[in-house]
Parts: C-alpha cells; sequence; structure tokens
C-alpha cells in the first residue's frame, strides 16, 4: 500500500505521529514513536543483533549524543557536513538547493556538488522562489549539526550527527580492554541529529533519528583473506552498477570484480539475509554504487542499500568504506595511539561501516506488509510474526458468564512472555479487523465451550484459519511460532 495509506495507519493504530503536536510551535522533522511503534522497534533491533552483532561476536556499546567539540574537527563535520541551500531574497525562505531544483526540473545534482553548480542550474532554469516567485541568493553551506551550550561558561559541544564517532574515538580501549582481534566488528544503537532544511515524510526525512551503526575494523592487507566468506558466498546479492543491476552470488560479485573483495561481499551478503528476515521484498532492492560526487566525504567506496516503495528509492543502509580516514583523523588530533596488533605487525585499521538508518527500514517494512484484501474487507498488516507489535490477541466472546474472567485468566497467564493485547468490547469480527491493522499474528478466543472443555479458538491473521486447541498448549504454539528465525 502507499505512503498515505501507512501514515493512516501509523496515526490511528499508535505506531507514530507528530511530537509536539498540540502546540504550533512544534517544529518539523521530529516525531514520536506510540506503543505499536516501539514493540516493532524494539524487534526489529532485536532481530539486528541476532543476525549482525552476535553472528560475528561483535562489541556494542552505547556512547553519548552529545560530544566535544574536538571530536568533530577531527571528523571533519564541521568543516564538511554541510547541504547546499539557497535563500529567497524576497522572502527569505530556506531551500535544499539540490532538492528544489530536482522537485522542478527533475535534474539530479548531488548534493557534494560545487555550488557553482546550483547556481547555474537557478539560472539556467529561471528557477524561481515556490512560495513568492522571488529570486534566489547565491546557494550558499549550512552546516547541520546542531551545537549545544554545556555549563555556564557555555562552551560549544555538538549533538552526534551519526553515532559511529564515539566508536571510533573508544577504539584504542575497546580493542584493549575487550581482547579484540582484527576484524572487529563494534556496533552502537542510538539516535543522531541532523539539522535538515526541509524534513518531509515523516520517518524519512528527520531531524532525531535511530542508527544502528556497525564499524568493522579490519586489516587492509587481508580484504580478500575473510574465513567468515564461506558462510555466505551463495548467497544472491542485487548490485546496481554502471546503471545495470546484476543478481549473483557473493562468490561471483566478487571473482567478477562487481564488488571490491570478499570482506565488502560479506557485509553486503550479511545485510541481504538481514533483510529478508524482515519481510521487505527484495526484489524490490539493491545495493548502488555511488558515484564519485555522491559519496560521503569519509568514504572512499560506497553502496547505499535501496529498497523501492510507492515514494520511490529509499536508502535505509550506507555501506561505506571509510579506509583509515577517521582512526587517521583522531589520532592526528588526540594524539592517541590506534594501531593495533595483527599477527604481530602493527597495523592502524580500516573502516568498514553498515550504518543503518531504523526508522527508515520500519516505514519500509510496513509499505511492503500491509494488505488491502478487499475480499474479506479488510487492511492487514502481515508482517512476520516476530516483528509484529502484538503477538496475541485475547478475546472474550461475551463479558457475561464467566467469560471475562475466564479470559482475564489467560491473559495473565501469557502476557509477560508475549505481547498480548486483552480485548473484551464490541463485535469480535471488528476485533479482529483491528487486530489484523496491527499485525497480531494470532487472535484467541475463549467462548462457552471453553469453559466445559479448556480449549479456546486460535485464529491466524494471514489465514483467517481457526481451530481449537487446548489452553494448555496454548505456551508451546505461540512460542514456535513467534520466535526468531
Ligand atoms: N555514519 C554514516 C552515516 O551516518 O550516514
Amino acid at each position: 500500500m502507499n505512503y498515505e495509506e501507512v501514515m493512516k495507519l501509523a496515526l490511528e493504530r499508535g505506531f507514530y505521529f507528530p511530537s509536539c503536536e498540540i502546540y504550533s510551535d512544534a517544529q518539523a522533522g521530529f516525531w514520536e514513536y506510540g506503543p505499536s511503534g516501539v514493540s516493532m522497534k524494539t524487534k526489529f533491533i532485536e532481530l539486528w543483533r541476532r543476525e549482525l552483532v552476535r553472528r560475528d561476536a561483535m562489541l556494542e556499546i552505547d556512547g553519548s549524543q552529545i560530544m566535544s567539540k574536538s571530536v568533530f574537527e577531527a571528523s571533519g563535520h564541521l568543516a564538511s557536513f554541510a547541504d547546499p541551500i539557497i535563500k529567497c531574497k524576497v522572502c527569505g525562505l530556506n531551500f535544499r538547493a539540490d532538492k528544489l531544483i530536482f522537485d522542478i526540473t527533475k535534474t539530479e545534482i548531488p548534493e557534494s556538488a560545487d555550488l557553482a553548480d546550483f547556481d547555474r542550474a537557478v539560472s539556467e532554469k529561471n528557477i524561481r522562489c515556490p512560495k513568492c516567485k522571488g529570486e534566489f541568493e547565491k546557494a550558499r553551506k549550512f552546516n547541520m549539526m546542531f551545537k549545544v551550550e554545556i555549563g555556564p561558561e557555555a562552551e560549544a559541544a555538538y549533538l552526534r550527527p551519526e553515532t559511529c564517532q564515539s566508536i571510533f574515538v573508544d577504539f584504542p580501549r575497546l580493542f584493549k580492554t575487550m581482547r579484540g582481534k582484527l576484524p572487529l566488528g563494534i556496533a552502537q544503537i542510538g539516535k543522531s541529529f541532523r539539522n535538515e532544511i526541509s524534513p518531509r515524510q515523516s520517518l524519512l526525512r528527520l531531524r532525531e533519528f535511530y542508527q544502528a551503526e556497525i564499524e568493522v575494523f579490519c586489516n587492509p592487507n587481508k580484504l580478500d583473506k575473510l574465513e567468515r566468506f564461506s558462510e555466505i558466498e551463495n548467497t544472491t546479492i542485487r548490485v546496481w552498477i554502471d546503471d545495470e543491476l546484476k543478481a549473483m552470488s557473493c562468490k561471483q560479485a566478487v571473482d567478477s570484480g562487481v564488488l571490491p573483495n570478499k570482506f565488502v561481499a560479506y557485509y553486503l551478503g550479511l545485510l541481504t539475509e538481514f533483510y529478508e528476515k524482515t519481510g521487505i521484498d527484495m526484489t524490490k532492492s539493491r545495493f548502488r554504487k555511488l558515484g564519485e560526487k555522491e559519496k560521503a566525504f569519509y568514504a572512499t567506496v560506497a553502496f547505499d542499500f535501496e529498497v523501492q516503495t510507492t515514494i520511490g528509492w529509499l536508502e535505509l543502509v550506507a555501506c561505506n568504506y571509510r579506509s583509515d580516514y577517521d582512526l587517521t583523523s583522531h589520532a592526528n588530533k588526540s594524539r592517541e595511539k590506534f594501531e593495533v596488533l595483527d599477527d604481530e605487525q602493527k597495523v592502524l585499521p580500516h573502516v568498514f561501516e553498515i550504518s543503518m538508518g531504523i526508522d527508515r527500514s520500519l516505514y519500509t517494512i510496513l509499505e511492503h506488509s500491509l494488505r488491502d484484501e478487499k475480499e474479506n474487507e479488510r487492511i492487514v498488516l502481515s508482517i512476520k510474526p516476530y516483528l509484529a507489535p502484538v503477538h496475541v490477541g485475547v478475546l472474550s466472546l461475551v463479558k457475561k458468564d464467566g467469560l471475562k474472567e475466564k479470559t482475564d485468566e489467560i491473559y495473565m497467564k501469557i502476557k509477560r512472555r508475549y505481547d498480548a493485547f486483552l480485548d473484551h468490547s464490541g463485535a469480535i469480527g471488528r476485533r479482529y479487523r483491528r487486530l489484523d491493522e496491527i499485525g497480531a499474528p494470532f487472535a484467541i478466543t475463549i467462548d462457552h465451550q471453553t469453559l466445559q472443555d479448556d480449549t479456546v479458538t486460535l485464529r491466524k491473521r494471514d489465514s483467517m484459519q481457526q481451530d481449537r486447541i487446548k489452553i494448555q498448549d496454548l505456551d508451546t504454539v505461540l512460542l514456535k511460532e513467534t520466535a526468531f528465525p
């Protein structure tokens, strides 16, 4: 289903909604997760931990969101983390130059292009302010970091624009204290902050957003010597390169030169396996190799994992080969040593980054899972049971004759192990429809027969099939059906 239909579900069923919405000075680009959204996000993160962090024995940290100025002087963000903007000479509105030019002319100019490229496009295509038709000033760069003031002397610091900087800064300590060995993955989930010029489309361009980032530290001389590569060599990946889609095994991708080495192929393979398990339609996905002007300033090679949605291709993950850019920069500024021993040799590790946008991933899962089943007069969120906000609805057919009490008793028994939703009121059909919309894979209904033989009706969301099962078997069935793969 499309963006508007996902938004309707999100607002009406507690997935997400605008922050501070009761006030007129609420700012764009800030959204809250409601109970359904939090539940789904928590499960998505658990899947990420299982499939990436634990699978590869990575280390996970939880760093500060406010970081000192030195970090961003070293990282290059103070100098280079800027968007091109243009300001209307008449009404003073600012626009992101690349987006406005694309919206009006459908011509793509990468955000990292020279400022003169934007000025030329504005002049050649006679682009005027969409609001007042005024002329634009010359394009300029706008740094997207949020500055904050610390303590009574108001020392400058910044909200982190990416979570990974603490991973780089902490690397020497972590490698030593956790007895690290290359290749070593260090992971972090948390919020990042970017002062976007044009935040829009709810979760898709936020000023405050969740990232799940993994930085893999490796010996640059061993990028083709990864033993674990055999685990994913037969996994099919879809790479968009030179304007063409190549779907091939990881091994073929390396052998044919589509991917630069086993190291990169291994992590693109892992990501493919991860997203397959989220239920996203992988036939609508690709790893797109970025051109020189599209890459972030710290990347030497970059692939974006993109998924097609009803509002176009969405970048869910940035996979950046950052070389020794970050470690060298922090070593130079801090005088800390970042070299480590690998096979008795001193080496300054290179970094391959898997930077996942959680909010966009959740949106895409919702869009790809939501179906309008007109024949059954229902909207159904056919989400994987292990990602579903609610695992099971617990319903009494009617409240009288002791059915409410029996229903409450069953609910109390299972609610610690499963996300269960208790519902006593309304027509049973309408209650099933509500559960379908929030993606509950199961509903159990307690009726008069329950009081006689201790059985309940178990209804399955996707097939709508109803089976009679014993209360004592409920746990076994739910455990099996809602388990992570
Ligand atoms: N750390 C890479 C990014 O935030 O895109």
